[in-house]
């Protein structure tokens, strides 16, 4: 096992002051987390919906569950080096779970944020108490300190959509077990929003987290449109860093979910909201928010993600909504002023990825459509949409349509698609987007999950009448083939200085 050398960049200091806040606190509670106390008795509780999300930076994880019992409950973790025959040890080390009566659909949710994880760790958990304990779930670290960096993003699985939860699910699981086992070592699972099609089902949010690979690497939860009418989805998901203010529901927060949060992994900085909320002034606040995020924590950071369910440069369905319109005047020039370098967007249920987008207008009308490399320059922004992760609804790419939106009208350089748009995809497959940061690059990839073949509910189902490349002309593609990929310099096209900075970086890790 290798363990933290204490090697830490910026923030030290802090960090050092959190950590011994959080051994204080780890030595009261390791008394009973041994097995030694009786401090925390679940007895029958029964406890399910486990999910590990992220926390507020690379040393934490937070794990949320249901119990069916308010009783005291924590999460207890080792290394998994020491947990033998199933045994956790006697120094094992518990974290108290805040434990609060669901709001809707009854029993209890409970979260624990795990603190202190030393990188290049294994580490296995359980949630309960003595005596009722869950499975053992378990999680690696990676290296803190390093400029690489892979995550994977996810739209829409929203479980349900085709009228059938059990191949939504099956569609679902598919996608997390194929994408974990190309990228075992990515780092995080990005949510693009509507996990589920109807926000109190829990039907739904059971198949969502059917899958044990949510157990196993943190979830970072997004809220979109069929999520937010109801508070199962804050009941499900504990985020850290959430501003639950006034502007960032859509509507009441004792009956809907929202918030805005934020967090930083490794040296880049996310920023997660809830495009629900957008009337009435909650654009603004957004901007305000992340403007407030990244002037507090952006220092630091290397690059800017920002994430949020309905995508302002829509290929699909979507495009020309009331909402999105107003979207795109609003957040642009916002984001390019901020320095956010990638935005990752859903709800459109199909894939795009923009062009460079600087206050709203292309960067370089010489851009040309499908690069494989560009520059980003000061103010740039790359825009992506995901497509169906699960399969359970795909829609259809439209076409631009200026009587609609006509600031959103055709490409010059390839008039089918929208002028903001690099790339436009939909052939009825499943997909999920792979980011892979590596120092002043960022190498965005949609890539298949699925083929036509099952499971793929909405083909299934007869929702789709084709499938496959160039409206199911083309010939099928394999999982794991590739439908765009972008290499993104992120350092105003200083690519000879980059990859020699890139490299040193690399050599210093070795
Ligand atoms: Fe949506």
């Amino acid at each position: 096992m290798k363990l933290d050398k204490g090697t830490q960049g910026p923030g030290l200091v802090l960090r050092r002051v959190a950590m011994t806040a959080t051994a204080a606190a780890l030595s009261a509670t390791a008394v009973f987390g041994g097995g030694l106390a009786t401090a925390a008795h679940a007895d029958s509780a029964t406890l399910t919906g486990i999910v590990l999300g992220v926390g507020a930076d690379e040393t934490q994880r937070v794990v949320s569950w249901y119990s069916s019992a308010g009783t005291a409950q924590v999460v207890q973790v080792a290394p998994t080096s020491k947990v033998v025959d199933g045994r956790f040890p006697a120094n094992a080390v518990t974290f108290p779970a805040t434990v609060t009566a669901n709001v809707v659909n009854g029993g209890y949710n409970a979260h624990a944020t795990i603190d202190s994880l030393k990188q290049n760790t294994a580490y296995s958990y359980r949630v309960g108490a003595e005596g009722n304990w869950s499975p053992a779930y378990s999680f690696t670290t990676q290296d803190f300190n390093g400029n690489n960096l892979d995550f994977l993003f996810f739209g829409d699985p929203q479980i349900g959509s085709s009228g059938n939860v059990a191949k939504d699910g099956a569609g679902w699981e598919d996608t997390l077990n194929v994408a974990l086992a190309a990228n075992p070592k990515a780092e995080l699972l990005v949510s693009g929003g509507d996990q589920v099609e109807s926000a109190n089902t829990e039907t739904q949010w059971n198949a969502f987290l059917a899958s044990d690979k949510l157990r196993q690497y943190p979830w970072a939860a997004t809220i979109g449109n069929h999520d937010v009418g109801g508070k199962a989805y804050e009941q499900h998901f504990w985020t850290p860093n959430t501003d639950r203010s006034a502007p960032y529901y859509n509507g009441s927060a004792t009956t809907r979910s929202g918030g805005d949060y934020w967090f930083t992994y490794k040296n880049i900085l996310f920023i997660d909201i809830n495009s629900n909320a957008y009337a009435s002034g909650s654009d603004a606040a957004h901007i305000a928010y992340i403007t407030d995020v990244v002037n507090k924590h952006g220092a630091g950071a290397k690059h800017t993600v920002l994430i949020y369910h309905h995508a302002i440069y829509s290929p699909a369905s979507h495009a020309n909504d009331g909402d999105n319109k107003v979207r795109r005047q609003d957040f642009p020039t916002a984001f390019s002023k901020l320095g956010v370098d990638l935005v990752l967007q859903g709800h459109d249920h199909s894939y795009s990825r923009s062009y460079v987008i600087k206050n709203g207008q292309k960067a370089n009308k010489d851009e040309q459509p499908g690069a494989t490399e560009v520059s980003k320059g000061p103010g740039g922004v790359i825009y992506v949409t995901a497509n169906s992760a699960s399969g359970s609804k795909y829609y259809d790419l439209t076409a631009p349509d200026t009587t609609k939106d006509p600031n959103y009208g055709p490409d010059p350089l390839n008039p089918k698609s929208h002028w903001a748009n690099s790339v436009e995809n939909q052939e009825h497959v499943r997909t999920y987007v792979r980011v892979q940061v590596r120092g002043n690059k960022l190498v965005v990839e949609n890539l298949r999950s699925g083929t036509c073949a099952a499971p793929n509910a909405a083909v299934e189902l007869g929702q789709e009448s084709w499938c496959g490349p160039d409206s199911g002309v083309g010939a099928a593609q394999p999982v794991g083939s590739t439908v765009d990929k972008v290499v993104i310099h992120t350092n105003e096209g200083k690519a000879g200085e980059e990859d020699k900075q890139a490299a040193s970086e690399s050599d210093w890790l070795q």
